[in-house]
């Protein structure tokens, strides 16, 4: 067996942390997100992996290399332009070969790993295997439609009227079958090939569709407000562990991770919290589920529930509350003209002002 796993993209919803930037390499408690979904597909036993990328395909290689740091084997597959989740399976057509494989998308977060999954579809062998989760509003999502056995009847994407609430999760299990399926498909409406058409078409087809509904926690990290979500619920799980330099004037509560190099002076920092590597915290709050980047600098400033990306630098900034910061941002007060805002932002960019 093979995972597929889909890091190309254009993320739009994460601009402009995504125009010079994977979203899939973002950082969950000062980690990749693809990073948590390459371990999930190590644990299962499965060693080769096919990385489906795009323009990222630079940044991307040199996060994972090789694969060898996760006990995998990676090859890349180029995809030239985002064509949709199912044109990604039609460009691995012969990396796949005639084997079943877990089709992952580089984006999403899910507790508890992916092994039952796996050896529930290697010893049923169904042509597709499906993950779902109920959700609130199913009209955002690719919902499903099951019969009473829980076999798959009908899938609609992003439906004006959902005839359930089980929407379908980023991780699919694939027998060669689908193969079949794929070069059939035609562009959808947004000019996508539809992975929810290919398994509509093996159902037509009159192949089984299993489901199974997850248990555990997933999110799709594709907007901010779901980023900070799941950099909460791994920061949940912090043990506290103080590497770096922390001054006497300085207090730490609950569980904080100060990363080698880091250095902690004259400041409160309530856990969870996360201090990267390097990272200098100066006369500042750091409040719960926060986490700093290597090498970034919060100095006179007090921050909570943000993810702050390596280098960036917070001085005399209070207070900045559920954020998304990107390498080497520099955030400062404007000189001498303390009610006015100055700012130089990229295209795409999004800025809440508390005047
Ligand atoms: P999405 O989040 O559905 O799409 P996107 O990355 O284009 O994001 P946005 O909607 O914000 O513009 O994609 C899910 C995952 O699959 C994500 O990791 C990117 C990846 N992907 C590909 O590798 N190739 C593709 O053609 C598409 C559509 C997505």
């Amino acid at each position: 067996m093979k995972a597929l796993v889909l890091a190309g993209g254009s993320g739009t919803r994460l601009r402009p942390i995504t125009h010079t930037s994977a979203k899939q390499l973002v950082p969950v408690a000062n980690k990749p997100v693809l990073f948590y979904g390459l371990e999930a597909i190590a644990e299962t036993g499965i060693r080769e992996i096919g990385l489906v990328v795009g323009d990222t395909q630079a940044e991307i290689e040199a996060a994972v290399g090789d694969g060898s740091a996760f006990g995998l084997q990676a090859t890349y597959l180029r995809q030239e332009a985002p064509l949709g989740l199912a044109h990604a399976v039609l460009i691995a057509r012969d990396y796949l070969g005639d084997d079943d494989f877990v089709m992952y998308l580089g984006d999403n977060f899910i507790v508890g790993g992916i092994s039952d999954l796996v050896e529930r579809f290697a010893a049923s062998r169904p042509a597709a295997q499906i993950m779902l989760t109920e959700v609130g509003d199913p009209r955002q999502f690719g919902v499903v439609e099951l019969d009473a056995d829980g076999r798959v009847i009908g899938l609609e994407e992003k439906p004006a009227q959902p005839k359930s609430d089980l929407a379908l999760v980023g991780v699919y299990l694939f027998s060669p079958a689908i193969h079949a399926a794929v070069a059939e498909l035609k562009p959808s409406w947004r000019g996508e090939l539809e992975i929810t058409d290919a398994i509509q078409w093996l159902i037509e087809a009159g192949l089984r569709v299993d489901s199974s509904v997850v248990s555990g926690y997933w999110k799709d990290t594709g907007n901010v407000t779901d980023m900070l979500e799941v950099n909460r619920l791994v920061l949940e799980s912090l043990e506290a562990r103080v590497s770096g330099h922390v001054d006497e004037a300085s207090e730490l509560i609950g569980r904080v991770v100060v990363e080698p190099g880091a250095v902690v002076e004259r400041s409160r920092l309530v856990g969870p919290v996360i201090i990267g590597p390097g990272a200098r915290i100066v006369d500042s709050y750091v409040g719960p589920f926060t986490s700093i980047g290597a090498g970034c600098t919060v100095s006179g400033s007090e921050i909570e529930y943000s993810i702050v990306l390596p280098r960036a630098s917070l001085e005399g900034v209070r207070r900045i509350e559920a954020s998304l910061i990107g390498h080497d941002v520099e955030v400062t007060p404007a000189p001498n003209t303390p009610r006015a805002h100055r700012l130089v932002l990229g295209d795409h960019s999004k800025v809440q002002i508390s005047s």
